[in-house]
């Protein structure tokens, strides 16, 4: 999945526009953008959205972002939306493996209870959002078969750090945030998992996203999270590979395939042997996993 679109439990309305933008993912938020009060009013919304749209012909794959585990009220939330089967569950504030074991084992009873296929739904982390989560990204290797991607955030982080800002006056982030991001890379590639890069805030500001969306290609990031639908495009038409990377990553595979014996090779003048191979194979990969699931 290329864009994922965060889209508030409690609006209607925005949850509906969602549907229509073109992502491939919706987060649909119980956490940061729902007040208190609403609680409970987002996370019946988000159910009888979810149970709708489930049935569309044409869908993005369904996340909920859920209230982070110590907060006291994510059983609350799985209680009332795992019935309306969403594709995954966002966790905020993850600190790590562990965190992603007990969040499994909480999606497993919830499957059990409600008929569904067991290990189906799967987990993505807000891998960064405090200090300490920072220095838990080594352990998401082999936490769980659930666990699809990896994200991170500079919001919450630069909260817990105490931080002026967490953004330099060129727009870009300061060093305690590219770390941040350069360490969720690393950990998510390391876990095999999806790596996301994270949110861009001033939504109306479309040269700084540009910007921000081609260095996450550059470094390896497969997708982007949105907060609004403008910005679903961008990050759609950026994570894709142009025709022509797709052709020659193509061409990269069939010139092994026709060599087998071969460590390296030479293709239209350029030395290619195993990373080559291997970045090609992983750019088809992408192709062929970037649109969410329409069932
Ligand atoms: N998903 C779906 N629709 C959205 C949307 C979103 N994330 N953000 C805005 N829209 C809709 C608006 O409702 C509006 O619809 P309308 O034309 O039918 O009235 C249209 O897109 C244009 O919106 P705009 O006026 O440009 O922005 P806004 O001031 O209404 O909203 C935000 C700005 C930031 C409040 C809004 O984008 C938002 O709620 N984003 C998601 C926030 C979130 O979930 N944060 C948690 C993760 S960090
Ligand atoms: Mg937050």
């Amino acid at each position: 999945m290329r864009s994922q679109l965060f889209v508030p439990g409690d609006s209607e309305k925005k949850m509906s526009k969602g549907l229509e933008c073109g992502a491939d993912c919706l987060f649909i938020d119980l956490e940061d953008s729902v007040a208190a009060p609403n609680k409970e009013t987002a996370r019946r919304m988000a159910r009888e959205f979810l149970a709708a749209a489930r049935n569309r012909e044409s869908r993005p794959l369904l996340y909920v972002r859920v209230n982070a585990l110590d907060t006291g009220l994510t059983d609350r939330d799985l209680d009332e939306i795992m019935p309306a089967r969403p594709d995954g569950v966002l966790l905020p504030k993850s600190q790590g493996g562990a965190d992603v074991q007990h969040l499994a084992a909480k999606l497993a009873v919830r499957e059990a209870e409600n008929d569904i296929e067991d290990g189906v739904t799967s987990i993505c982390c807000v891998a960064t959002e405090t200090a300490s989560a920072v220095f838990g990204l080594a352990s998401y290797r082999g936490a769980s078969r659930r666990l699809s991607a990896l994200t991170w955030g500079a919001e919450d982080l630069s909260a817990d750090l105490g931080a002026e800002t967490n953004r330099l006056e060129d727009g870009t982030h300061a060093p305690p945030y590219q770390l941040a991001r350069t360490l969720t890379l690393l950990a998510a590639v390391s876990a095999g998992v999806q790596p996301l890069d994270t949110v861009y805030p001033n939504f109306r500001d479309e040269a700084g996203f540009r910007r921000e969306c081609i260095a996450a290609r550059r470094d390896g990031f497969t997708g982007k999270m949105a907060i609004h639908p403008a910005q679903v495009p961008i990050i759609n038409e950026i994570f894709t590979p142009p025709p022509a990377e797709i052709l020659r990553a193509e061409k990269i595979v069939r010139a092994f395939l026709d060599d087998p014996n071969a460590g390296v090779i030479g293709l239209d003048g350029e030395m290619l042997d195993k990373p080559h191979l291997e970045r090609a194979k992983k750019l088809l990969a992408r192709v062929a996993g970037a649109k969410g699931r329409g069932e």
